[in-house]
C-alpha cells in the first residue's frame, strides 16, 4: 500500500503511523523525524532545517522533496510506504505525483482549536520517538526503550501557534487537492486514540 497521512500538527499522524506500521508492516517515512535525526547528527540538512522548524515554518520545498525522492528509491519502499508529514503544500503534492502514484490519502480530521493543549502537553522519547502526553504520563523515562522523555523544542505555545497557521494556509488546501483526485478518506481524529485507529483499519483494510 502507498499511503499519505494528512493532518494538522498534533492531529495524531505519528501516533497512528506507529500503529499502522505495526499492523500492516508498511514502511513509515516521517519528514519531521528525518529532519530531527539529521539535527541530532549535526548534518548540513539538519542544521538548515533547524532554522525553519524552530520558527514553526516549513523547510524549503527543494530540500524536503529531494529527501523524500531519495528515500522512496530505497529497496524497502518497493512494496509500499506510508508518508507522514509530506506533502505539506500543493508544490510538494505535485512533486509527489511525479515520484509515485499513491493509493490513498488518509486525512486525520481534528478541531484546530483543540490542538494547542495536545501539542504543548506532548512529550517524546529522545531515543525511539515514542509519544506521550502529560495528562497520562509523568516522569521522564520512556516505557518502551528507557530513553529520556523530553518536550520537543517546537512544542512551545508560540511555535505551535505558528505551525497551526502554516497548516491552515498551506497544508489544508491539500484536502481539496486530493478530494478532486478521488483519493481522500477522512477519519475522526477527535476520538480516543484506539477508536481513531479502529476507523483507520476499516479504511486501510479496503486498500491493502
Ligand atoms: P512534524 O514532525 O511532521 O510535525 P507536525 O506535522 O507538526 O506533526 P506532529 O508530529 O507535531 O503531530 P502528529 O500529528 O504526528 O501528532 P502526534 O501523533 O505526535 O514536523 C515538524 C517540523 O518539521 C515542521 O513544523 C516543519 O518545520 C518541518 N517539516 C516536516 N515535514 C515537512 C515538509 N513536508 N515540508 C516542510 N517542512 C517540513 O500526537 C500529538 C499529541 O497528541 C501526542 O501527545 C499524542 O499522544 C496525543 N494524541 C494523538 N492522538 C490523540 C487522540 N486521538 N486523542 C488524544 N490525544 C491524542
Amino acid at each position: 500500500m502507498k499511503i499519505v497521512l494528512l493532518g494538522a500538527p498534533g492531529a495524531g499522524k505519528g501516533t497512528q503511523a506507529t500503529r499502522i506500521a505495526e499492523k500492516y508492516g508498511v514502511v513509515h517515512i516521517s519528514t519531521g523525524d528525518i529532519f530531527r535525526k539529521n539535527l541530532k547528527e549535526g548534518t548540513p540538512v539538519g542544521l538548515k532545517a533547524k532554522a525553519f522548524i524552530d520558527k514553526g515554518q516549513l523547510v524549503p520545498d527543494e530540500v524536503t522533496c529531494e529527501i523524500v525522492a531519495e528515500r522512496l528509491k530505497e529497496k524497502d519502499c518497493e512494496k509500499g510506504f506510508m508518508l507522514d508529514g509530506f506533502p505539506r503544500n500543493v508544490m510538494q503534492a505535485e512533486a509527489l505525483d511525479k515520484m509515485s502514484d499513491v493509493d490513498l490519502v488518509l486525512n486525520i480530521a481534528v478541531d484546530l482549536d483543540k490542538l494547542m493543549a495536545r501539542l504543548t502537553g506532548r512529550r517524546v522519547c529522545r531515543e525511539c520517538g515514542e509519544s506521550y502526553h502529560v495528562s497520562t504520563f509523568a516522569g521522564n523515562k520512556c516505557s518502551k526503550c528507557g530513553g529520556e522523555v523530553i518536550q520537543r523544542a517546537d512544542d512551545t505555545e508560540e511555535t505551535v501557534g505558528k505551525r497551526l497557521k502554516v497548516y491552515s494556509e498551506q497544508t489544508q488546501p491539500l484536502i481539496d487537492y486530493y478530494t478532486a483526485k478521488g483519493k481522500l478518506q477522512s477519519v475522526d481524529g477527535m476520538k480516543p486514540i484506539d477508536e481513531v485507529f479502529a476507523e483507520v483499519v476499516t479504511v486501510l483494510d479496503k486498500v491493502k
